[in-house]
């Protein structure tokens, strides 16, 4: 199942980052044994991505843009986080003035973005809430948005917890694909079985085993429906904490909608035949690879969404899907086009950037076809215009 190894074409990693995944894999060990010896894969990244103070959320990592790890569509682009605010303000002319909640803010980049945008239309929110599973990333992002929107900071707030009652408009961009998830493989006759974390001659490895719970067995039986001659040894995951997640964001919701972005496909794409070794995916200084027992703590471990379990798990909790398309599509329905035209053209360095980072956004290549945008709404019944231009949910 293949060990740890760091053969691959990577660069060196720095003392300090080693010593941090030394310390990682210590609590991974510890879990371990508490456990008879294994922990299942959802478990090793709840440790190695979100260990207080040491988890790759939570260290010294430097984590998103060029000196980081990886890119996000807000850091390419200010014009992300401008369409956003477009579609902030078409449910706030619903709602009238209400407050926004972000998960998962990151470098802070995209609440800053989108209150500035907010302001300059004078549809400031009541209040910005964020709520951020990592405490770094949370002092992080206060910084940026002391240093960059003083004026502003009086409407941020931040959250330890998902609150219990929340009308407004909440949104996440990668977030979901963050969470960590379970991996399983598919045997014949429905022998289905999950892969474990364990540590064999001082390294950690993957080894196979029973299924976790019933849960994955239910889940895994949807995909054979989909696709009855799958083959023995297909080798997937199976998100069961993205379900907990949208049941508890759902309840919070009184009235408003939900906006996720993110990479991922409809369940029928996301195991067809060609996926046969899963949809994790491992960042380190902006190289992408596939061995998840590297530098646990230091390289990001991230995998494509399920939309269509999403989709159900908001449907379970009676929210009512707005609409799921292409991040390309989501923006032009947003008005990306136009936002474009207002932009400063005499700053020729400025605007070349400008252009390549739509390209970026929006070409199938890049980001414009494998990031997806779902919206759910509770208790409104408004068209939204992130989904005018196309809307795909029927495929979920
Ligand atoms: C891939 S980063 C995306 C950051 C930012 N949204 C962006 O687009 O640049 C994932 C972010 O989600 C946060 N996160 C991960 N799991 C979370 C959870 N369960 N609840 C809230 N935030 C979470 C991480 O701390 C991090 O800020």
């Amino acid at each position: 199942m293949g060990a740890a190894n760091n053969s691959e074409d990577l660069p060196p990693i720095d003392r300090l980052a080693l010593a941090n995944s030394l310390e990682v894999t210590a609590l991974l060990t510890q879990a371990m044994a508490k456990h008879g010896g294994h922990i299942t894969f959802d478990e090793f990244m709840h440790i190695a991505m979100f260990a207080p103070g040491r988890g790759y959320y939570d260290s010294m990592n430097r984590i998103f843009g060029d000196g980081g790890d990886f890119t996000t569509a807000p850091e390419i682009s200010p014009l992300f986080g401008q369409c956003i605010a477009q579609q902030i303000m078409q449910i706030m002319e619903h709602m009238g003035q209400t407050d926004v909640l972000e998960f998962g803010a990151g470098s802070g980049i995209l609440a800053e973005t989108i209150l500035l945008e907010l302001d300059k239309h004078e549809r400031l929110p009541q209040t910005y809430y964020i709520h951020d599973i990592s405490p770094s990333l949370r002092k992080r992002q206060f910084t940026r948005l002391q240093t960059n929107i003083p004026q502003l900071l009086h409407k941020v707030e931040w959250l330890n917890d998902i609150p219990t009652r929340f009308d407004g408009i909440m949104l996440g961009n990668e977030v979901l694909d963050a969470l960590p998830v379970h991996r399983v493989i598919f045997r014949r006759n429905r022998r289905y079985t999950e892969i474990y974390v364990t540590e064999k001659n001082g390294r950690l490895v993957l080894e196979e085993g029973p299924l976790s719970s019933v849960e994955l067995q239910h889940e895994m039986d949807r995909i054979t429906q989909l696709w009855p001659d799958i083959a023995d040894g297909y080798q997937s995951e199976i998100n069961l904490g993205v379900k907990r997640w949208v049941a508890q964001v759902s309840q919070a919701l009184g009235k408003g909608m939900i906006l996720l972005i993110d990479y991922g496909f409809t369940r029928k794409e996301y195991y067809q035949p060609s996926n046969h070794k899963g949809n994790l995916m491992c960042y380190f200084q902006h190289h992408a690879h596939s061995n998840t027992m590297l530098y646990p703590g230091v390289q990001d471990v991230t995998c494509h969404v399920n939309f269509s379990l999403v989709a159900e798990a908001f449907q379970d909790q009676g929210l009512n899907i707005a609409g799921y398309t292409n991040q390309g599509f989501f923006l032009a329905g947003c008005g990306l086009e136009a936002l474009y035209q207002q932009q400063d053209t005499q700053d020729e360095e400025k605007f070349l950037r400008l252009t390549r980072g739509i390209e970026q956004l929006i070409m199938p290549t890049a980001m414009g076809e494998t990031f997806k945008v779902i919206g759910v709404t509770k208790n409104i019944t408004q068209d939204t215009i992130g989904f005018s231009v196309s809307n795909l949910k029927d495929w979920l």
